[in-house]
């Protein structure tokens, strides 16, 4: 068959499936970025031995345990502390001055994977005398991650990596002073979660639930469409307050935009006009 007349019916495959476990299972994947979602289906379907998508839409829609494993492996959680350390950095030069002016901050951070984004900003906003008027709403649509961050546990492994992150973020103090080695683990300081809120919150489906000073939203949006992408940015924009700033992953972009300005493009910081 003519390679063009494969994909053309592949495509057909794709929207049907993502129609069909929209209503059978309610999961709203109908307007993630079609190269990337198409990759993880296949994932997922080669594991049960199908050979095409109509095939493993006839597994799933029978089998809500298929559902299950397809979720998880559409969710990529990767994630780090202080990622992207000149972000973190810019929050510190651009973002607490003004946010030093505020009796409350409000801070929603969402896709938030496993919490390491959260805590780092967590330790970011202590070190700057701002955390204990600070209330961070960290959500992501995955309740597994969920659980994990409301933990506050992190592989040591990772630990080299992240105080590197740390310094480079412009961090203060000894980076081992925000936790404690257990094992194979290390359990951040328990201050830490004291001003954090984990939720679910799908960004496909859902409303706003207050309104923020700051909105984090990184490396969430890569994996939407431009329709989806839009969506959120209105969300954004009606949960944010006059002034308020967004933080956007180092591949995401607002194009063109009408209501938001840059306040450091380089490290994907808005603000709201
Ligand atoms: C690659 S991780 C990014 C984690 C973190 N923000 C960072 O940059 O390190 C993407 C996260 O977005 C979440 N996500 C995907 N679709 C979502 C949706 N519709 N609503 C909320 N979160 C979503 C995933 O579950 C995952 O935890």
């Amino acid at each position: 068959m003519d390679i063009s007349v494969k994909d053309q019916i592949e495509k057909i495959e794709v929207e049907l499936f993502l129609e069909a476990i929209f209503r059978q299972y309610g999961f709203d994947y109908r307007n993630y970025a079609y190269e990337s979602i198409r990759r993880r289906i296949w994932h997922s379907a080669r594991e049960t031995k199908a050979t095409t998508i109509s095939e493993y839409q006839g597994q799933v829609l029978y089998k809500p345990e298929l559902m299950k494993i397809l979720a998880n492996n559409i969710s990529i959680t990767v994630t780090e502390m202080f990622r992207d350390p000149s972000f973190f950095e810019s929050i510190r030069l651009n973002i607490v001055p003004r946010l030093k002016t505020q009796p409350i901050v409000r801070i929603w951070i969402t896709g938030c994977s496993s919490g390491e984004e959260v805590y780092s900003l967590a330790i970011l906003l202590h070190e700057e005398g701002l955390y204990e008027r600070s209330r961070i709403y960290a959500t992501d649509i995955n309740e597994a991650v969920l659980q994990r961050a409301k933990k506050g546990t992190i592989s040591i492994l990772h630990m080299q990596q992240y105080t590197k992150n740390y310094l480079q973020a412009g961090g203060q103090r000894e980076f081992s002073k925000y936790y404690k080695v257990d094992g194979e683990h290390v359990i951040l300081e328990p201050f830490l979660k004291e001003n954090i809120t984990f939720a679910q919150h799908n960004l496909a489906t859902d409303q706003s639930f207050n309104e923020f000073h700051v909105i984090i939203c990184r490396n969430v949006l890569i994996y939407f469409n431009q329709h989806l992408k839009n969506r959120v940015f209105q969300l954004f924009y009606e949960s944010l307050s006059e002034g308020g700033i967004l933080g956007l992953g180092s591949q995401e972009t607002i194009i063109s935009s009408k209501v938001f300005s840059d306040l450091d493009y380089s490290n994907k910081i808005y603000i709201k006009d």
